[in-house]
């Protein structure tokens, strides 16, 4: 058995032969979908998400770069749109491969990656994006599935001699049966900056006890530990850890900001999703010409 590839002009899919699967948009280089050999879908995505490439897709695992949010008092990225220009610009496939494990569990379980890339000389790259960012740059992001996990990573390279400065997130919409039952652990005393509390966003999660979701969530992280654990109806549901990605944005626009987002829809399908967006977005990431920036996330199914 080997593992089933379809590609079009706008997608790339890859089923292994125990019948898990990806779907990765060229759009944004957007992971559309992840489902499990059983066929159960892993991430949300809204049902009026934009696949033509008029807005950034809302749902699946968008990538952003190189800014985070906005970045108003940063003269390099202050013109870029929300979120950078990695979600709105046209990726190259640029092929596959795959390997089979040898030793323990996993023996003879096949693993499959699927690369995508970006550059400042992209054709399909974001041209108001581009004109607004002017350094040379090239990315490489991997999508790499087995039978337990999905692993997205990237590698930022500056191809010029200026440095330049930047932020790195993977948007991940996580897929979940009612969020009124969902915990999330693995923040205990992680510092946190509260989005949604202006007036005193500098916080502290507490010691014990998991992080809920009742209102309006949007908190980016600094965690201690290296696995954030969400789990429903009090069974793990996921794990998710990082590699060289020292922060977590959980989000939630729980009933009114939904309301207020055009492409999200059904309205209260916010109770299906989770945002959990490992990233490097507390600080900038200074690349030097030559170097390079490299971050992963591997989400594990644990249910
Ligand atoms: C999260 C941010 O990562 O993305 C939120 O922390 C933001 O503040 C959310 O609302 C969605 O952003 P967008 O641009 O996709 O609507």
């Amino acid at each position: 058995a080997s593992v089933t590839f379809s590609e079009d002009n706008s997608r790339v899919t890859a089923e292994l032969p125990t019948g898990e699967s990806v779907e990765v948009l060229l759009y944004g280089a957007t992971v559309l979908s992840w489902k499990d050999a059983a066929g159960d879908e892993k991430l949300w995505l809204s049902e009026a998400a934009k696949l033509d490439g008029s807005r950034a897709v809302r749902g699946g695992i968008p990538v952003v770069f190189p800014v985070f949010g906005t970045a108003p008092d940063h003269p390099q990225t202050k013109s870029l749109p929300q979120h950078g220009f990695a979600r709105t610009s046209r990726w190259e496939f640029l092929g596959k491969s795959t390997s089979e494990s040898m030793v323990g569990r996993a023996a003879n379980e096949l693993t499959v990656k699927l690369d995508f890339g970006l550059s400042s000389a992209a054709p399909g790259l974001d041209p108001t994006a581009a004109a607004s960012w002017p350094f040379k740059f090239n990315l490489i992001y991997s999508v790499t599935l087995n039978r337990e996990s999905l692993t997205t990573s990237i590698v930022a390279t500056n191809d010029g001699a200026a440095p330049f400065d930047c932020q790195v997130l993977m948007h991940t919409y996580l897929r979940v049966k009612d969020i009124t039952t969902v915990e999330i652990t693995g923040l205990a005393n992680a510092p946190y900056h509260d989005k949604v509390d202006a007036a005193n966003p500098s916080k502290t999660q507490p010691a014990s006890g998991p992080l809920t979701i009742s209102a309006e969530t949007d908190r980016v992280y600094t965690p201690v530990e290296d696995a954030v654990t969400v789990t429903e109806g009090g069974k793990p549901k996921f794990r998710v850890t990082r590699d060289n990605l020292s922060n977590v944005v959980v989000w939630n626009p729980w009933t009114e900001k939904a309301q207020g987002i055009a492409d999200f829809a059904p309205k209260d399908g916010f109770r299906q999703m989770l945002c959990v967006e490992p990233g490097a977005v507390g600080a900038w990431q200074s690349v030097e010409g030559g170097d390079a920036f490299e971050g992963a996330q591997t989400i594990t199914l644990l249910d």
